[in-house]
């Protein structure tokens, strides 16, 4: 379905019972919903499933305003869920927070503009320090390609990276390249420039209040074991930190079990 929301129309998926216990998905970059699809489906059967399509990314095709690189950021990516949330109105007063790397640097923003709405948090594959000089230039070199050729000029490189070498080689390496190519360019190139400039959340953690549950792809090379356990060392209220194996950095997709089922002991403890 779709929703109005910040003057966009924002694809959503919205899954289960209106009563259930909501859990907002938010996907990485350049990905869109259906990364969590083995979540939707699982947890869906207990969990109102809320996962939308972020500005600029799979079925949100436009940009909204403003359109300018440099005025998409992850402040503003958070402000959209917020609006989203306003629109789908769970009946609960707190809900849980699910975000895969970008989809975690929001969620740190979101716990930053309404920790009251928020009752626990899930930060998988991500990580709290800001871009180093040399990330920040390769995002530069990046938005010029993407600029020029389009996002098939990226994936290739992007897949090698994001995945085990077994799941980049097999169906979830098309899936994800799939997924990748099909993000417009603009939504590429305004989201590369979010990224470089997005703030250090590491003085966040400490001020998070409620359980929080930090999953981490045994192989991920994007935000590897050491960034998971930086954020898992300063959080107060924290699950055992989750090592998922046989996952690189899309690890909800690449071993959607070990995934689950750390994800459903967290909620259900
Ligand atoms: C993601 O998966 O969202 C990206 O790896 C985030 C990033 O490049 O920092």
């Amino acid at each position: 379905m779709f929703a109005q929301v910040n003057g966009l129309r924002m694809f959503v998926e919205d899954r289960s019972a209106s009563d259930f216990e909501t859990i907002l998905f938010i996907h990485g970059f350049p990905f869109d919903h259906s990364m969590w699809r083995h979540q939707l489906f699982l947890l869906g059967a207990e969990f109102r499933c809320i996962a939308p399509d972020l500005r600029g990314h799979g079925g949100t095709l436009d940009l909204g305003e403003p359109r300018q690189a440099g005025q998409v950021t992850i402040d503003l990516l958070a402000e959209d869920l917020i609006a989203l949330l306003d629109d789908l109105q769970p009946r609960q007063e707190k809900i849980t927070v699910c975000g895969l790397s970008m989809g975690g640097y929001i969620a740190f923003a979101l716990w930053c503009k309404i920790p009251a709405r928020i009752g626990r948090l899930i930060l998988a594959d991500t990580k709290a320090t800001p871009d180093t000089p040399e990330v920040k230039a390769r995002r530069q070199a990046q938005a010029e390609k993407v600029k020029q050729d389009g996002p098939k000029a990226i994936s290739e490189g992007m897949l090698d990276s994001l995945l085990t070498p077994e799941n980049r080689n097999g169906v979830i390496g098309m899936e994800v390249r799939r997924m990748i190519e099909s993000t417009p360019a603009h939504g590429i190139v305004n989201t590369l420039h979010a990224l470089a400039n997005r703030p250090d959340s590491t003085d966040t953690l400490a001020t998070i209040a409620v359980p929080a549950l930090v999953i981490v792809g045994e192989q991920d090379k994007l935000t590897p074991l050491e960034d998971a356990q930086y954020m898992h060392e300063r959080l107060r209220h924290k699950a055992p930190l989750a090592v998922i194996p046989n996952a690189g950095h899309i690890s909800p997709l690449e071993n959607p079990d070990a995934f689950n089922r750390a994800v459903l002991e967290f909620l259900k403890s």
